[in-house]
């Protein structure tokens, strides 16, 4: 059976790009949401014929207001949205949205996770002179970045990388690991509390 794929994304979007041209199996992106009405995913919708809408989050920068979390979430729900797709969300998610799809909500961070949560991942591991870096598809939980990991894929640090460099590495492995994960948790292959290989 299908499943919906709602994408929520704040930024440039190529993430959201890659789960709609990707191999999801049966799961199909259905809506980008945004809460940034100058989003570059909302172009990037409109060029791949996806449903696109801005909501409004609140007055906090970082977080939803509890309100308009929970409007999000009736959102996602009279929707029949079945998987939500963080993709550079620049936004905590703790209250109603975590609540209505705990289990059914994942992230793609551009570290080898539990290594650099938060922001700036690739900067935080150029910093520390890893030589491995890479990135983590997880499931969302209660923290930043601390949910059941689905899949990872790594990259080689060069000497000569800089922040742009390592980051723009780490995305294409980041596009192609995002729809394998999206595909295996539609196939009833990965699960929230124990991901199945
Ligand atoms: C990606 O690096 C992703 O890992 C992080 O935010 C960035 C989003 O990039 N969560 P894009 O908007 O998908 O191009």
């Amino acid at each position: 059976m299908e499943t919906k794929i709602a994408v929520l994304a704040s930024g440039a979007g190529s993430n959201f790009k890659a789960l709609v041209e990707g191999d999801t199996g049966p799961g199909r992106v259905d809506i980008l949401l945004t809460d940034n009405e100058n989003a570059g995913a909302l172009e990037l919708a409109a060029e791949l014929g996806v449903e696109s809408k801005y909501l409004y989050p609140g007055k906090y920068r970082t977080r939803f207001g509890i309100k308009e979390e929970k409007i999000w979430a009736e959102f996602l729900l009279d929707r029949g949205v079945g998987l939500v797709c963080l993709a550079g969300l620049m936004r905590i998610i703790k209250g109603p949205l975590l609540d209505a799809f705990q289990g059914r909500m994942m992230n793609i961070h551009p570290s080898l996770l539990p290594a650099f949560p938060g922001l700036d991942a690739q900067g935080q591991a150029l910093n520390y002179g890893v030589k491995i870096a890479g990135c983590t598809v997880h499931y969302v939980d209660s923290g930043t970045d601390t949910g059941p990991i689905i899949l990872q894929n790594s990259v080689p640090v060069f000497e000569s990388d800089q922040r742009d460099s390592l980051a723009e590495r780490i995305l294409v492995k980041e596009h192609r690991i995002y729809s394998q994960a999206v595909k295996a948790h539609c196939l009833g292959r990965a699960v929230y509390s124990r991901v199945v290989r």
